[in-house]
C-alpha cells in the first residue's frame, strides 16, 4: 500500500452541529489526513464556506452546479477522489435521503456515486432521532454496510435532553480514518469468490439446482472489493448484477465453476467458496431432451461432482497453489449446522468454514440476512448474531485481514 495520505470527502450538512465541523477538518488535518468538504445549502447557513476552504486547504463544494457554468462533474471526481465519505453533523434529513438514495444535491449525488466505506455521525433533537422513521432509516443504512457514529446523550441547542448531541470529535475523526484505513486494507490482494447455485443438466430443458439466490457470495465480493482486492466473482445463474469494480465469471454447472475456480486461484491469496456447488449431476445428459413416460416413474441415474473445495485443499498441500492460499468455505444446513460445520471443515480441510442454518427464519438462502457460526483450525465455533449479508461479509473481511496478520 502506497503512504499517501487518508483522503476523506467531508460532507457538513444543515444542523447547528455543523460549526463544529471546523474544529472536526482540524482533528482531520492534525492526523495527516487530506480532507474535502462538500457543503449543502443549509450547512452554509451555520458556517461559512471560507472556514472550511481555509481549514482544510481545499475550496469547499457547495453544488453540482457552477457559475459561471463549467463542465466539471464534481460529484464524480470528489467520489472517485475520496477514500472515505464522512458526513458530520448528518441532519435526519440526510438519514434519510441516503437511507432512500435521493440525489437531489451535490452531497446526495456524490453518496450515490461513492462506492467506498460511508461514516455518518448524526445530530439532531432526541425525538427526532428516536422517531421510527429515523430508527427504519438507520437500519437500513447500517444493513448496507455504512457505519453509524452514534450521538450522544445530553441537552441539545433547542434545550431537549436525550440522545441527539453530535459524537465526540475525536471518536469521529478515528471512525473515519480506520474506515479510509480499510478501503485500501486489502489493496495487492487477489480474492476468488464463489457465489450462487449451480444448474446440473438432465437434458437440455430440464436441469436440478438448489435455492441458492448468491446474496452471500456477491455481498463478500462486494465487501472485498471495497477494500481494493481485484476480485473475481466465479457465479453460477442468479438474478443479481455484478458489484461495481469486480471482475464476474458466468459458469452453470459444477464443472465449469471447478475450472474456472482452479483458474483464477493461481495467483490468489484467498478463495471464498460461498457458492452452494451441487453435490451430484446427472450421470448422462443426452443432447435431446427426454421423453418421459407418462404413465410411470422414472430413475435419475446421479454422479457426484468434484468438491472444489477439497480440491483446492489438496492442491495447496501439493504445491500447485501457494501455501499461504486462504481458503474458506460454507456450510449450508438444515439443523445442528455448527457440528455439523465443525466435521465439515476437518474433513475438506479448509482454513475458515461458515455454517449456517438455512432453515432458520432470518438465516440462509434467498433472504437479505445471514446467522452464521465461524468455525477456524482450532476448531472452536465463534457464532455471530444474526446481520444483513453485507454485515456479515464485513466481518468475515475482518477475520481474514486478522488471518494475514497472524
Ligand atoms: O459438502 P458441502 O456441499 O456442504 O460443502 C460446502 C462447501 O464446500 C461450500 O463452501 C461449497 O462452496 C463447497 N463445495 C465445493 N464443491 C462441491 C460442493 C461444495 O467446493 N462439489
Amino acid at each position: 500500500m502506497s503512504r499517501r495520505p487518508p483522503r476523506i470527502l467531508l460532507g457538513v450538512s444543515g444542523g447547528i452541529a455543523a460549526y463544529k465541523a471546523a474544529e472536526l477538518v482540524r482533528a482531520l488535518v492534525r492526523e495527516e489526513a487530506e480532507v474535502k468538504v462538500v457543503l449543502t445549502a443549509r450547512g452554509a447557513e451555520f458556517v461559512t464556506p471560507l472556514t472550511l476552504a481555509t481549514l482544510s486547504g481545499h475550496p469547499v463544494a457547495t453544488s453540482e452546479f457552477h457559475d459561471p457554468p463549467s463542465p466539471a462533474i464534481d460529484h464524480i471526481d470528489l467520489a472517485r477522489w475520496a477514500d472515505v465519505l464522512l458526513v458530520a453533523p448528518a441532519t435526519a434529513n440526510v438519514l434519510a435521503r441516503f437511507a432512500r438514495g435521493l440525489a437531489d444535491d451535490l452531497l446526495s449525488t456524490v453518496h450515490l456515486a461513492f462506492r467506498g466505506p460511508v461514516v455518518l455521525a448524526p445530530a439532531m433533537n432526541p425525538g427526532m432521532w428516536e422517531r421510527e422513521q429515523t430508527r427504519a432509516n438507520v437500519a437500513d443504512l447500517e444493513a448496507r454496510g455504512v457505519v453509524i457514529v452514534p450521538p450522544e446523550e445530553g441537552f441539545v441547542a433547542c434545550g431537549d435532553e436525550g440522545a441527539g448531541r453530535l459524537a465526540d470529535l475525536q471518536r469521529i475523526a478515528a471512525e473515519a480514518l480506520i474506515a479510509a484505513r480499510r478501503s485500501r486494507s486489502m489493496e495487492g490482494r487477489k480474492i476468488v469468490v464463489s457465489a450462487g447455485p449451480t444448474r446440473e443438466a438432465i437434458d437440455p430443458v430440464r436441469y436440478l439446482s438448489n435455492r441458492s439466490s448468491g446474496k452471500m457470495g456477491y455481498a463478500i465480493a462486494a465487501a472485498l472489493e471495497a477494500r481494493g482486492a481485484e476480485v473475481v466473482l466465479v457465479s453460477g445463474p442468479v438474478r443479481l448484477s455484478p458489484p461495481w469494480g469486480v471482475e464476474r465469471v458466468m459458469v452453470e454447472s459444477a464443472l465449469e465453476m471447478r475450472e474456472a475456480v482452479l483458474e483464477a486461484a493461481g495467483e490468489a491469496a484467498a478463495v471464498v467458496m460461498a457458492a452452494a456447488v451441487a453435490d451430484h449431476r446427472p450421470s448422462a445428459a443426452p443432447e435431446k431432451k427426454i421423453s418421459l413416460p407418462k404413465d410411470r416413474g422414472y430413475a435419475l441415474q446421479l454422479e457426484p461432482n468434484p468438491d472444489i473445495l477439497a480440491e483446492l485443499v489438496q492442491a495447496r498441500a501439493a504445491g500447485r497453489l501457494p501455501a499461504k492460499l486462504l481458503l474458506v468455505g460454507f456450510a449450508a444446513e438444515t439443523g445442528q449446522a455448527t457440528a455439523k460445520g465443525v466435521a465439515k471443515r476437518r474433513r475438506k480441510g479448509c482454513d475458515l468454514l461458515l455454517a449456517n442454518d438455512v432453515a432458520r427464519a432470518g438465516s440462509g438462502f434467498d433472504v437479505e440476512t445471514n446467522e452464521v457460526t465461524l468455525i477456524g483450525p482450532d476448531g472452536q465455533p465463534e457464532p455471530w448474531p444474526q446481520m444483513s449479508k453485507r454485515q456479515v461479509a464485513e466481518r468475515l473481511a475482518d477475520t481474514m485481514e486478522k488471518w494475514w496478520r497472524r
